[in-house]
């Protein structure tokens, strides 16, 4: 039932504040305002490595939780899409642990990467929206995402589930490595705990912009997305957003790589998008951006208020968001992304739910 929506994928990306908000209290005590350390079955504190893997969206989502772990756990991260995983013969070692994570619990490609984790003796968590899956039930231990069944072949609140999850399983392995203070765990989680009504609010928002930005953007051929840090997974899901639903030729791309070779692309008939909060990385960013700018290309800036403030370049638009934590970002970041690509589909006139050559759930390699 889409209830007052169009389509499934707009209720799922309206759902968004209340599942995540459902997921994180899976992990987190609200009230202690602390991470539930006996959520995690893994014995964090005794890994030198851990290895990660999963499909499409998915796998974007794994691409910020290695940032995460990296950061507040100092725990290095090998991580690799299934499909070549699975085939890579990568060398586990007994201090290791994998990850999976997915949707639908089923990923032909994700199941065997599990499956060689496993038969070389590695302790298995899984990530999985279907908690009687196959995936969930090959895991020594399972971290439900609480996103309820997702319809929309585009996955969108399971993405943002999933980055939950993920936020909370690297605090826990920062609290059981001793590389994240109580401090910065608190704020976290404070931020993290406010997020769900923000999401509400900017959902709120920024729409009747993005439905005017779609409307533009529905006119052209090719979009470029550009982030750095956690920014830059978001731009890879961006791109895969855009082109699973409306048909337009998207490319996610780390903003530092414009210069190895996709500059060449830029002139007023390629729109960049631009994910870029005030972080440590905003400053390198906006110097792609001037860069862009110079050669004639048109900027969609996706920022915060003092993003905003900082640059003076020309855009063709931009979309201002409140200034969270790092953690919340990516996850609030999602939001305009998965509004920018629907809408444009809607636009354009294609099958939203169902898009031309796509299944929800990828059985076969
Ligand atoms: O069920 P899974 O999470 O394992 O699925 C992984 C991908 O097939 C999935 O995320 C796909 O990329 C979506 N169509 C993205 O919107």
């Amino acid at each position: 039932d889409k209830g007052n929506h169009r389509h499934f994928m707009e209720k799922e990306i309206y759902e968004q504040p209340e599942v995540v908000s459902h997921t994180l209290s899976h992990y987190i005590d609200f009230a202690e305002g602390r991470v539930k350390l006996d959520s995690a079955q893994i014995d964090f504190a005794n890994l030198d490595r851990l290895a990660m893997s999963a499909c499409g969206t998915a796998y974007y989502a794994g691409l910020v939780g290695k940032y995460w772990f990296e950061r507040f756990a100092r725990l290095p991260v090998e991580i690799d899409v299934a499909s070549e995983f699975r085939y890579r013969e990568m060398p586990l070692t007994g201090r290791m642990a994998a990850l999976f994570i997915s949707q639908s619990g089923e990923t032909a490609d994700t199941l065997a990467s599990l499956r060689y984790c496993r038969d070389n003796g590695l302790t298995i968590g899984a990530v999985v929206n279907v908690r009687e899956s196959t995936i969930a039930r090959e895991s020594n231990a399972t971290f439900p995402t609480l996103a309820g069944p997702e319809i929309g072949v585009a996955s969108t609140k399971a993405f943002t589930c999933q980055l939950s999850v993920l936020a909370a399983l690297a605090m826990i392995a920062g609290r059981a490595r001793g590389t994240l203070s109580a401090e910065d765990e608190t704020g976290m989680v404070q931020a993290l705990v406010g997020a769900p009504r923000l999401f509400n609010e900017v959902l709120q928002s920024i729409q009747p912009q993005i439905e005017t930005l779609s409307r533009e953007l529905s006119r052209f051929k090719d979009v470029l997305y550009l982030g750095r840090g956690t920014s830059f997974p978001l731009a890879l899901e961006g791109a895969l957003k855009l082109k699973e639903i409306s048909y337009i030729h998207a490319e996610g791309y780390a903003a530092g790589e414009l210069k190895h070779g996709p500059i060449a692309l830029i002139d007023e008939n390629m729109p960049v998008i631009v994910i870029a909060p005030h972080d440590r990385h905003f400053e390198k960013t906006v110097s792609n951006m001037q860069e862009v700018a110079a050669r004639g290309g048109q900027i969609i800036l996706i920022t915060d208020e003092k993003g905003a403030a900082a640059t003076t370049l020309e855009t063709m638009a931009t979309i201002v968001l409140p200034e969270v934590n790092e953690i919340v970002a990516p996850i609030l970041y999602a939001l305009p992304v998965q509004l920018i690509a629907y809408h444009t589909a809607v636009f354009m006139g294609t099958d939203v739910d169902q898009p031309r050559n796509l299944a929800k759930s990828v059985t076969v390699e």
